[in-house]
């Protein structure tokens, strides 16, 4: 098989030089067997351009750190692979978040900003005994529960969400997985009507424009349609009641 000469066409940016204006530079790599996005950017920093910013931690899929825009959609750079790439690629920054420098973002000011405002956490009266055994959970359940955790906060959802680049305070697909997760656990206590304070809103579940870029983006494969049709649904059920109330 011939080698290819590839062409990474990559955004460079420092939000702390704002006099130099974002501008696409070309980098050329020899392709190399098994070659990921994660070996060609590590290889163009270090042979070719230190100051070149992106993030990677895990090189597995696992941290979610490396989302970025290849070719225009939201995935994770350590599982593209230069194989399935054309010998002209575009790298840009996932949109929606800040923007650090080149390809790096900052999703963890996002998500912390959204596990507030979601209120991430088990809603209890009950006292918490720290020796007091395990509750065992059906596993159906807990299946259910894991399904919504396997998200890894990795941001593509939401830079390839059209609603998310427009309204700044839109939960997004991620989002509304998060409410799902506390949604089907009986351990937290909230009704659906404070559900509905917290998500039944055009920022929450009702922003949504339909588009499902998410579910189609989502690396890991979150099924986000299904979670907004669940959640929405519920919403729509607690709004209704509560105009009544
Ligand atoms: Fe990433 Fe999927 Fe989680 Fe969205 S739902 S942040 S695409 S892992
Ligand atoms: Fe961790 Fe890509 S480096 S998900």
């Amino acid at each position: 098989m011939a080698v290819r000469e590839l062409t990474f066409r990559i955004m460079r940016y420092n939000p702390d030089e704002p006099e130099k204006k974002p501008h696409l530079q070309d980098f050329h790599l020899t392709e190399e067997p098994g070659m990921s996005l994660f070996v060609v950017l590590n290889k163009l920093r270090e042979e070719q351009d230190p100051t070149l910013r992106f993030d990677f931690v895990c090189r597995a899929s696992i941290c979610g750190s490396c989302g970025m825009l290849v070719n225009g959609k939201p995935t994770l750079a350590c599982k593209t692979l230069t194989k399935d790439l054309p010998p002209v690629t575009t790298l840009l920054p996932l949109p929606v978040f800040k923007l650090l420098g080149d390809l790096s973002v900052d999703t963890g000011v996002w998500f912390r900003d959204m596990s507030l405002r979601t209120e991430s956490w088990i809603h209890t009266d009950e006292t918490f005994v720290p020796d007091a055994p395990e509750v065992r959970m059906d596993n159906e359940l807990a299946l259910k529960i894991y399904e919504a955790e396997r998200c890894i906060e990795c941001g593509c959802c939401i830079g390839g969400c059209a609603t998310a680049n427009i309204k700044s305070d839109f939960i997004g697909a991620a989002g509304v997985n998060r409410v799902a997760r506390f949604m089907v656990d009986p351990r937290d206590k909230r009704t659906e009507r404070e559900y509905f304070d917290v998500v039944g809103t055009e920022d929450g579940v009702f922003g949504c424009i339909g588009l499902m870029a998410c579910d189609d983006n989502c690396p890991v494969g979150v099924p986000l349609r299904d979670q907004l049709a669940y959640v929405r649904r519920k919403m729509a059920v607690a709004g209704w009641h509560y105009q009544k109330v």
